[in-house]
């Protein structure tokens, strides 16, 4: 499978943000990844669905919406009133996984399910065969540029392998870090959908950054 790039607009210039959404869909991203931080559960705020509302009329590209958020349940009905096509919660949020899942399915939305860099794989085991996506993080959410860290790798092909033992398909995502030196590696990992936020929105030239990383990440699965 190609690897889709999903561009993170925590990096893109926030008042322009339909125009950055634009500029990436021309410049080949596969999905829009959008980062939900409540001051909580991360130690920054960003933004909710009044918001991501008004971009969805920019773009029909897939809404990756990750919730760093508390008590995610709370707010699913309004992230898929608001647009999101696939919304993602992390497992260290959510008391009642399982339910948290079940109303993001219900919504007819893609259910994902994140894991902060300390915590274990063990934590989803039982919750896998209800999941259509598995985001590793490769840095503490909460900001954008961090620098990718390096025991992520292992734990991609960790993930990788217990998610080829399904009987069915489901999405291995990465975030965090990731840049032309290092999207080969995580691509021959695993990673299905990448997200790039510094790498993208922080190049002169998204077409060619975004092309360079396919390229990167492709020559790595063929
Ligand atoms: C971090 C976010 C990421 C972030 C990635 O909490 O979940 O999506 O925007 O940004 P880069 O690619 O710059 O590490
Ligand atoms: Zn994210």
């Amino acid at each position: 499978m190609k690897i889709i790039i999903a561009p993170s607009i925590l990096s893109a210039d926030s008042s322009r943000l339909s125009e950055e959404i634009s500029a990436v869909e021309k410049a080949g991203a596969g999905w829009i990844h959008i980062d939900v931080m409540d001051g909580h559960f991360v130690p920054n705020i960003t933004l909710g669905p009044a918001i991501i509302s008004t971009l969805r009329k920019t773009t029909k590209l897939p809404f990756d919406v990750h919730l760093m958020i508390e008590n995610p349940e709370r707010y699913i009905e309004s992230f898929s009133q608001a647009g999101a096509d696939i919304i993602t919660v992390h497992v260290e949020a959510a008391n009642h996984l399982h339910r948290t899942v079940d109303i993001i399915k219900k919504a007819g939305k893609k259910a994902g399910v994140s894991l902060n860099p300390a915590t274990s794989l063990t934590q989803i085991e039982e919750i896998l065969p209800d999941i259509d996506l598995l985001l590793i993080m490769s840095v503490n959410p909460g900001f954008g540029g961090q620098q990718f860290i390096k025991t992520s790798l292992p734990k991609i092909v960790r993930a990788k392998k217990m998610l080829e033992a399904l009987p069915y398909k489901v999405l291995l995502e990465v975030d965090g870090g990731v840049n032309l030196k290092n999207i080969g590696d995580i691509a021959q990992a695993g990673a299905d959908v990448i997200v790039a936020g510094a790498a993208v929105f922080g190049s002169d030239d998204y077409q060619k950054t975004i092309a360079a990383l396919k390229t990167a990440a492709n020559s790595q699965t063929a």
